[in-house]
C-alpha cells in the first residue's frame, strides 16, 4: 500500500544551472530528499530538453553534468528515486494515452506556446520554429507526473500552468476510463519567491546571458562577481542594502548573523570593491565543497550511469504494472483476457426500464430544444457585433486595411480562445470573410 506522500519533480536537461536555480529548485529539493515525510522522485528531463536542444554533444554532456550536480549537492539516492526520463519507457507510452485525451485548445492556451506566437507574431507566419515537441511539452510533463501519481510537484511559479494542465487531462482520463489517477498539486517555495538577480540586476536567466553558474571555478566566480552591476556612491557613503544585487545574493547565502553585520556594513559605507571581494570570499567557500565533489563525480560518468540505472529499476517496479493496469483501462490487453468492469455510466443505461427511458428522452429533448434557442440568441448577437464591425470598417480612412486588421484580430482571438468561445468567434470570422467590401 502506498502510505507517504509523493514528490516529484523533473529538470531539463539543458545548460548549466545557475545559483538561481540552485536556490529555486535544487536546494529545496535535496532538502526535500533527505526528509522522512516524503517519497521523493527526481529525475533527468532529457526527452524535454529535445525540445530546446538539438546538438547531440551538448545533450549528452548537458545530461552527465545535471546528474554530477544532484549527486554533488548530497541527493540522497537510497531515500528517493533517482532515474532518467529516458529509461522508463513507460513515459512516452503514457504519453500517447494523454496525448489522446487532451484537447488541442488547452494546448493552445499553454504559456510557453502563446509566448513563442507572440514573439512570431511580428515576422507574419504564426508557427515558425514551433516543434509539435514544444506544443505538446505539457502532455509530455503530464505523462511524467501521472505515471508515478505523484501528490505534490515542486515547481517554480512559471510552471504552475503545466501542473494545472495535468490536472484537466488526469480528470478527464479518469471520467472516460476509471479514475487511476491523483490529481497533483504544485508546490511552490514558502515564503517570498526567491528569483535572484542577476549580474545586470533583472531576474538571473540564461536567456538574459547574467548568470553565475553553480561551480563556476574560483577564478570565474571572481571574475563574474566583479561584473555585478552597482552604483557610483564612494567608500564611506552609506549605502542602501536592500536594492543592491551583491547583498541580494550574500543575504540567500549567508547566515542571518552574517547577513545582519553585513546590514551594518553597508549603513557604515563599504567600498563596493570591498563587498565584491568579501561576497566572492563567501560563495567560493560555501559552494567549494559541493564543487569538489562534482569535479570528482564528473569524471567517473560510469559511477553516475550506474546510479542512473539503479534509479531506473527502482522507478520501473512502480510503472511497469501501473502501466498495464492503464492500457487495460484503455482497452489494450491480451485478448484472451477478460477486461475489468465496464464503466458504471453503461451499466447504469442497460438498467433502465421502459418508463425511466422515456422521461429521459423527454428530458433530453427539452435540453435539446434549450440549446437551439441559446444558439439563436448567440447568433443574433454575433451578427448585431458583425454589424458595428462594418459599420467601423466603412468609415475608416482605409476601409481595406481596416478589413484586413478585423481578420487577422479576429484569428488571433480564434488562437487563445476557450472552445465555447471559439465557437462564435469562428462563426463571426467566416460572416466577415463573406462579406464583399
Ligand atoms: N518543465 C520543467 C522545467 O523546465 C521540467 C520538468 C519536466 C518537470 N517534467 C517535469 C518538472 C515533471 C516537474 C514535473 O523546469
Amino acid at each position: 500500500m502506498q502510505t507517504k506522500q509523493r514528490v516529484l519533480t523533473g529538470i531539463t536537461t539543458t545548460g548549466v544551472p545557475h545559483l538561481g536555480n540552485y536556490l529555486g529548485a535544487l536546494k529545496p529539493a535535496i532538502a526535500a530528499s533527505q526528509s522522512d515525510q516524503y517519497d521523493g522522485f527526481y529525475f533527468l528531463a532529457d526527452y524535454h530538453a529535445l525540445i530546446k536542444c538539438q546538438d547531440p554533444q551538448v545533450l549528452h554532456r548537458s545530461t552527465q553534468e545535471i546528474a554530477a550536480i544532484w549527486l554533488a549537492l548530497g541527493l540522497n539516492t537510497d531515500k528517493v528515486t533517482f532515474y532518467r526520463q529516458s529509461d522508463i519507457v513507460e513515459i512516452p507510452q503514457l504519453c500517447w494515452l494523454l496525448n489522446c485525451m487532451t484537447a488541442k485548445g488547452l494546448m493552445n492556451r499553454s504559456h510557453a506556446y502563446k509566448a513563442a506566437i507572440d514573439d512570431n507574431l511580428q515576422q507574419g507566419d504564426h508557427d515558425q520554429g514551433i516543434s509539435m515537441g514544444l506544443f505538446s511539452y505539457p502532455i509530455l510533463m503530464a505523462a511524467d507526473i501521472l505515471l508515478f501519481n505523484a501528490h505534490y510537484i515542486p515547481v517554480g511559479k512559471d510552471q504552475i500552468q503545466h501542473i494545472e494542465m495535468c490536472r484537466d487531462i488526469a480528470a478527464r482520463f479518469n471520467k472516460v476510463y476509471q479514475p487511476l489517477f491523483n490529481l497533483p498539486q504544485a508546490m511552490v517555495a514558502h515564503g517570498e519567491p526567491k528569483i535572484l538577480s542577476g549580474l545586470d540586476g533583472r531576474k538571473m536567466s540564461k536567456s538574459y546571458g547574467n548568470i553565475i553558474p553553480l561551480f563556476a571555478p574560483s577564478d570565474q566566480l571572481r571574475k563574474l562577481i566583479n561584473q555585478i552591476t552597482t552604483n557610483s556612491l564612494k567608500p564611506g557613503q552609506p549605502k542602501d542594502p536592500d536594492t543592491c544585487t551583491l547583498f541580494e545574493i550574500y543575504n540567500a547565502f549567508a547566515t542571518s548573523t552574517a547577513v545582519e553585520q553585513m546590514r551594518q556594513r553597508y549603513a557604515n559605507g563599504i567600498g563596493w570593491g570591498q563587498m565584491k571581494q568579501e561576497l566572492f570570499e563567501y560563495l567560493d567557500t560555501y559552494l567549494s565543497p559541493a564543487r569538489q565533489r562534482f569535479e570528482h563525480i564528473i569524471q567517473d560518468p560510469q559511477y553516475i550511469e550506474t546510479q542512473l540505472q539503479q534509479g531506473a529499476i527502482k522507478a520501473r517496479q512502480y510503472s511497469q504494472p501501473f502501466m498495464a493496469q492503464l492500457r487495460a483501462a484503455v482497452g489494450i490487453t491480451a485478448l484472451d483476457k477478460t477486461l475489468a468492469t465496464p464503466r458504471e455510466k453503461n451499466v447504469v443505461k442497460e438498467a433502465k426500464s421502459g418508463n425511466e427511458n422515456s422521461s429521459i428522452l423527454a428530458g433530453r429533448q427539452k435540453a435539446i430544444a434549450i440549446a437551439h434557442q441559446r444558439e439563436a440568441e448567440q447568433m443574433a448577437q454575433v451578427q448585431a457585433e458583425l454589424d458595428q464591425l462594418l459599420a467601423a470598417i466603412k468609415n475608416a480612412s482605409d476601409p481595406q486595411a481596416a478589413y484586413a486588421a478585423q481578420i487577422q484580430k479576429l484569428q488571433q482571438a480564434i488562437t487563445y480562445a476557450t472552445n465555447k468561445q471559439s465557437k462564435l468567434l469562428r462563426k463571426k470570422l467566416q460572416l466577415l470573410q463573406a462579406v464583399v467590401l
